[in-house]
């Protein structure tokens, strides 16, 4: 079971429509999939039509030892979701008492472990409380959802640095890698972003960009995945991609026995 978190201290940059549509990506190939959306916002559980705040979320697993598997709601796109839920925040309080909060989902999932291929978390913009410690000690694999935009490059390497600092305090060495989204191949400034980008990231990066897409957005709009909505989108098609490079990247993975941390230059300030 491969545990990817997906994260950047940025907010908007796209990190939770990659969760719901690499979630339904992967689905779609035959793996077992399990998303859960660890933001108090819940917009991974909105965009998939899931906003039933009374129900049992996120929250019951963190805060009160509810066992994943009686929270997780089937999907008709393949994969379970754990949804979000405003109380998550009471998590904060319960874990002023308990001995290694930031350990709570990692225990949460061992029970859950060959039960999926891969669990997706969508980690809430802040990423130095409680949550985003939690996503990091759980992940296997951290993914840094870049938005190429104006000072993408510093963003991400700032994000970098801070993801590398967090798995320290939680004692992990960090395996981390970069995806592009929201790219407008139309703007010079955009392809020279993600020219910049991989110079900087090398291996690290996935070849696979999410462009920026009208299909994307009305697909949130409508709480579903891309490719429920449009399967031959270009969107879509990137995100099947995606997914076909994650399955890879596991492929390497298991045959190396992991953890050879993907390679991955040291952090500078800028
Ligand atoms: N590829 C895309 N094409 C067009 N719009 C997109 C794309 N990806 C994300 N968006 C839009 O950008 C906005 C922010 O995206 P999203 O919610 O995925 O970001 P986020 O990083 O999860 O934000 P937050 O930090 O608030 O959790 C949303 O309105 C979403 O519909
Ligand atoms: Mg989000």
């Amino acid at each position: 079971m491969q545990t990817l978190a997906l994260a950047n201290q940025k907010g908007g940059c796209g990190k939770t429509t990659v969760a719901i549509n690499l979630a339904s990506a992967l689905a779609a190939r035959g793996e077992r999939v399990l998303l859960i959306d660890l933001d108090p916002q819940a917009h991974a559980s909105l965009g998939l039509g899931q906003a039933d705040f009374d129900g049992s979320s996120i929250a019951d697993v963190l805060s009160r030892d509810v066992p994943i598997t009686r929270v997780a709601r089937k999907l008709p796109y393949g994969f379970q979701l754990v949804p979000g839920s405003l109380r998550v925040g009471e998590f904060e309080e319960v874990a002023a008492r308990m001995l290694g909060p930031e350990r709570v989902l990692e225990k949460a999932l061992e029970e859950v472990e060959g039960l999926f291929d891969w669990v997706i978390l969508d980690c809430p913009t802040r990423a130095d409380g409680l949550l985003a410690a939690n996503a990091i000690r759980a992940a296997s694999l951290v993914v840094l959802v870049v938005e190429t935009g104006a000072f993408a490059l510093q963003g991400a390497v700032r994000a970098q640095k801070l993801f590398i600092d967090l798995a320290r305090e939680c004692e992990r060495e960090i395996d981390l890698c970069v995806l592009a989204t929201l790219f407008d191949p139309t703007r010079a400034l955009a392809r020279e972003i993600l020219i910049g980008m991989h110079a900087r990231f090398g291996d690290a990066m996935f070849d696979t960009v999410i462009h920026v897409s009208d299909v994307a957005r009305e697909a949130t709009a409508y709480g579903m995945p891309v490719d429920a909505l449009a399967p031959t989108a270009l969107v879509s098609r990137q995100f099947a991609a995606l997914a076909a490079e994650f399955s890879d990247l596991n492929d390497q993975r298991e045959s190396e026995g992991r953890a050879t941390p993907l390679s991955w230059p040291q952090p500078e300030i800028v």
